[in-house]
């Protein structure tokens, strides 16, 4: 990666954040900014609703309680920042417009950085305004923005706990392979980590999500009236301490854990665990009310449980008129919704809900 070797070349080291916003956004040669749609069943990760349109069915009787609440007489505004295939928004949006809502018109957006997602998004979502950046979408409009799997990819610097204090993970050339190195933190890096690391001990590894702050900050400006709503893996500061020892960062390829973020730049996705009390503050500081759930007690509470016993009721009603294709389909769909709620899985995946 020409940028990368320029940035070693000129500094000697970058810290971690500076690599990661290379290694995955960088447009000649970032993971996602370059390259095939990732987020597929043949790509390098699966996600909620790349496993179920229910799941995208399910955030739509949300969005709807959102637009009665806020959108009696504006447009309802529903954005999915980092939206992929369109495989959240398009069920969505099928759902939102069958519903019993305010009568003003729905109008779609989705950001993202791939080219090849927003080709997809284009071709997929009739009148889906597809955009590269949040910030072409114009702010305090009323109704949704929505991001699943897109916070622990958000650029982060690396924190060690040296003494009292913190040092910083930075990465350097011997010319031939990347190293990591260590250098003194800068001072916002070791107050965040200071404020959000959680119980560690000498050595600990703190994942920095300053840029995911802002984010929240940036997407929270998009609404007057509505709520923001994330959905990643990640725990609170408290339930990362025992993952401090190793950090969070890893890789995937294929499906499967990656190699080590240094070897492949641009090739592998770079990713963490979010740390939930720190979405929490940034929603707070930016004047959200927020709420915190487990991907299965929201989905539970906007209805998938219900939609899961009318499928049984309907398998059942075709296995016992022999309709084996209807009855096969409506099993598959079962199971996908199962799987969005299992305990161990992505149910006990984070969704924080900030209200405005
Ligand atoms: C893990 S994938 C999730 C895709 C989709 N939300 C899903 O759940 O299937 C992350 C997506 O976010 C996009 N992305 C990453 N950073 C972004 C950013 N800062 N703004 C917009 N899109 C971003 C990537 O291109 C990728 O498609």
């Amino acid at each position: 990666m020409a940028r990368l070797m320029q940035r070693l070349g000129e500094g000697g080291r970058i810290p971690f954040d500076e690599f990661m916003s290379i290694a995955l956004y960088d447009p000649d040669g970032g993971y996602f900014a370059t390259g095939p749609l990732r987020s597929e069943a043949d790509g390098d990760f699966l996600t909620s609703p790349e496993v179920s349109p229910l799941f995208g069915e399910t955030m739509a009787r949300f969005v709807a309680s959102e637009a009665g609440r806020c959108c009696a007489k504006t447009p309802i505004t529903v954005v999915e920042a980092g939206a992929g295939s369109g495989s959240l928004l398009d069920p969505l949006l099928v759902a939102l417009t069958a519903m019993d809502l305010p009568p003003s018109p729905i109008e779609p957006w989705a950001i993202e950085v791939s080219d090849a997602a927003r080709r997809r998004l284009e071709a997929r979502i009739p009148d889906v305004r597809v955009v590269a950046s949040l910030e072409v979408v114009p702010a305090r409009r009323c109704g949704v923005v929505l991001a699943n799997e897109l916070l622990d990819n958000l650029p982060a610097a690396i924190a060690v706990r040296r003494g009292a204090g913190w040092a910083e993970r930075m990465v350097e050339t011997d010319g031939e392979s990347l190293l990591w190195a260590e250098g003194p933190a800068r001072p916002a890096v070791a107050a965040w980590a200071e404020r959000f690391c959680g119980p560690v001990v000498e050595g600990s590894i703190v994942e920095v999500q300053i840029e995911m702050g802002e984010w929240i900050a940036a997407a929270l400006s998009r609404l007057q009236c509505g709520s923001l709503l994330v959905v990643d893996y990640g725990d609170t500061a408290a339930g990362l301490a025992s993952r401090r020892e190793e950090g969070t960062v890893r890789t995937y390829s294929a499906h499967h854990l990656g190699p080590d973020p240094l070897l492949l730049p641009g090739t592998t996705d770079i990713t963490m665990d979010v740390n939930i009390d720190a979405v929490v503050e940034a929603m707070e500081e930016a004047g959200a009310g927020v709420t915190v759930f487990t991907q299965a007690e929201f989905l539970t509470q906007w209805g998938l449980q219900d939609r899961i016993a009318e499928l049984r009721a309907l398998e059942l009603e075709h296995a016992r008129s022999g309709a084996t294709m209807p009855r096969l389909q409506a099993h598959s769909a079962i199971t996908g919704a199962r799987a969005l709620l299992h305990p161990r899985g992505l149910g006990d995946f984070r969704v924080v809900v900030g209200r405005v």
